[in-house]
């Protein structure tokens, strides 16, 4: 894709209100100078999403999502940046250049992916209706799948030579290595040409979130193995990428609040068709970070449902801190043995699938459950081992304090114990125990200092100066802010009077966590009362951090020059040290 000029995104921006575009979504409230909404992007009862007509930006104090009216389009209607631009262009009757298609060799190559897919699609779907396509047919009946649900889903047989596809997009002048570069078609050894990679398989496309079809999953029609053959990595897919299922339930998952997610195409495709639409599956893996950040965009309330031989694993275990990490509601439901969401659905209809969702346990106490039975209370240590780095991963200081109250309880064990356990408890399982953890806990404070210090800056020209005077731009431990921090100098030093929010985080287009530092750093401005004082606190802090990490720096070289009797470098040492104690004073 060609980068679209940044004039351009800024005439769209100064034609466009960013209360207007989003009251066409979700309908806001007047309060004060900004507008409020219960957040379109978490579940919530009270609103904390706040539009802001003067910053142009929005923000949500309850799951943190924020950014400029684009931003806001991408989230909401899953768009990419490129998508997002052109409705905006359009509404703002912006003309935007012809720059969009065939200018990078990536845009035409992934524009070339998709539309091969989509015929492939509906040549499988064809084949379906067929004459060799009875057998298929029948087996996807049998297994209570209806028309409709094929059409929606956009199943097909895929037939059993070795080249009918192939030989199909020849006669339609498809160059042969875009069917390579699909993964449609695998490279034949000596001399040979390509051959189809799905023979004899029903097809499943998989499609990304906004419905595009990106690859294709393939079964057997019988026990033979694998029983499921996958399209490799492209150009448009990334395996931990996408959630089969998630561009027909995505709206499902917003209105209803939350999703339920199971293993295969069929967990989805049944439970689907019989009206549980808030569904989707990881297909067969691990939830990836990029598959719970897509779902996060909808909802942070997820219930797992589980294979009762699934349930007991610790791998399965340990992959659901992934979830609380990130700051999901995670609960787990467990089908009875020997049924999975497809079969037992099947069985037992919507209401008792809706049962156990319902029922579902909360992470803790499934996970303790689990531990408890399998091993008893006896192995305190070895649950305890389990149990802390997952609670550790908790946002919420009071519920993890409730947890550690209630497993020390469970275990019949002191809490203060489990206090101390918990401050040596590593985040990952690699390096389980830590000999410091408070240098994280330190970081994290001063980092706050200068996300405020940032909101400063952006509000105010007089107050930038000022920071500009008196602090470093190295002073700054934080990459992002620093970087924010000189585009204000160009931007002010250039002579601009205001900084419009909104067109700042336009800027930062492709560096998320600068535009997350922006957003922060906004929101912190909401809530400063005196802005006076909190540039004086600010700069105090920041110094005062400083100050601490040189003196650390310091005090570790005079303890090396002390040891190599140095006496020269010791003596330029103290000095330094004791200047600056006295400026600590001063
Ligand atoms: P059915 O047996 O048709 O009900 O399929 P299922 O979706 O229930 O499959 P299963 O529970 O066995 O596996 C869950 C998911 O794991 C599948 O939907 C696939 O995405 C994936 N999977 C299962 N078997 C294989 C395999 O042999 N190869 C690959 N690549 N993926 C598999
Ligand atoms: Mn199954």
């Amino acid at each position: 894709m060609g980068r679209i000029p940044q004039e351009v995104i800024d005439r769209i921006l100064d034609r466009l209100d960013i209360v207007e575009v989003v009251s066409g979504y979700i309908q806001l409230k007047k309060t004060g100078r900004n507008f409020k909404a219960n957040c379109p992007f978490h579940n919530e009862k009270t609103p904390s999403f706040v539009v802001s007509p003067d910053k142009q930006i929005y923000h949500c104090f309850g799951c943190g999502a924020g950014g400029n009216v684009i931003n806001f389009v991408m989230k909401y209607e899953s768009m990419d940046f490129p998508e997002a631009v052109e409705v905006l262009a359009a509404r703002s009757g912006v003309d935007l250049p012809k720059y969009k298609k065939n200018t990078g060799e990536g845009s035409s190559l992934s524009a070339g992916l998709y539309e091969i897919n989509k015929i492939a699609a509906l040549f499988y779907q064809n084949s379906l209706r067929g004459e060799k396509g009875k057998k298929p047919f029948e087996y996807l009946k049998k297994r209570g799948i209806d028309t409709g649900t094929l059409d929606e889903f956009r199943i097909g047989y895929a037939p059993a030579g070795w080249e009918t596809f192939r030989k199909y997009c020849e006669a339609k002048n498809i160059p042969a290595d875009v069917l390579r570069k699909a993964g449609l078609t695998v490279p034949g050894e000596k001399g040979r040409g390509d051959y189809d990679r799905f023979r004899n398989r029903i097809t499943f496309p998989i499609f990304n979130e906004r419905g595009h079809i990106v690859a294709f999953g393939g079964r057997v029609m019988d026990d033979s193995l694998p029983k499921y053959i996958n399209s490799p990595e492209t150009a448009i897919y990334t395996k931990g990428n996408v959630l089969y299922g998630l561009n027909f339930s995505r709206k499902s998952i917003r209105e209803t609040g939350s999703a339920v997610i199971v293993e295969g195409y069929m967990d989805v495709i049944i439970p689907f068709q019989r009206g549980i639409t808030n569904i989707v599956a990881a297909s067969g893996t691990a939830l990836t970070q990029g598959q719970i950040s897509m779902l996060r965009k909808y909802t942070n309330t997820a219930v797992m449902v589980f294979d009762a031989d699934k349930a007991g694993e610790s791998a399965s275990l340990r992959g659901l801190d992934i979830l609380v990490e990130n700051g999901m509601d995670i609960r787990i439901a467990t089908l009875p043995e020997g049924e999975d969401p497809d079969s037992f659905v099947r069985k037992n209809g919507k209401e008792s699938f809706e049962n156990i969702v319902n029922a579902a346990k909360g992470l803790f106490d499934y996970k303790l459950d689990i531990l408890i039975e399998r091993s008893g209370i006896r192995d305190i240590g070895g649950i305890v081992d389990e149990m802390l780095p997952t609670i550790s991963k908790v946002g919420s200081a009071v519920i993890q304090s409730d947890y550690l109250k209630r497993l020390a309880e469970r275990l019949g064990i002191h809490e203060a114990s489990l206090r101390y356990e918990m401050g040596k408890v590593r985040p990952d399982y690699s390096y389980r125990y830590a000999s410091e953890s408070n240098v994280d806990r330190k970081s994290r404070n001063y980092r706050s200092s200068e996300i405020h210090l940032l909101g400063l800056a952006i509000l105010g020209r007089d107050k930038f100066f000022r920071i500009q005077d008196e602090l470093r731009l190295d002073m700054f431990r934080d990459r992002s802010v620093r970087k924010i921090i000189r585009l204000l100098g160009d931007l002010f030093n250039g002579g601009e009077k205001d900084i419009n929010p909104g067109k700042l985080l336009s800027r930062l287009e492709k560096d998320e966590d600068a535009k997350t530092a922006v957003v922060q750093a906004l929101a912190k401005m909401e809530i400063t009362q005196d802005v006076d004082k909190a540039l004086d606190d600010c700069i105090f802090c920041i110094r005062r951090e400083n100050r601490e990490d040189e003196l650390k720096e310091l005090t570790s070289r005079l303890k090396e020059a002390q040891q190599s009797n140095n006496n020269t470098e010791m003596r330029e040492l103290l000095t330094r040290i004791n200047m600056i104690h006295k400026e600590k004073v001063a």
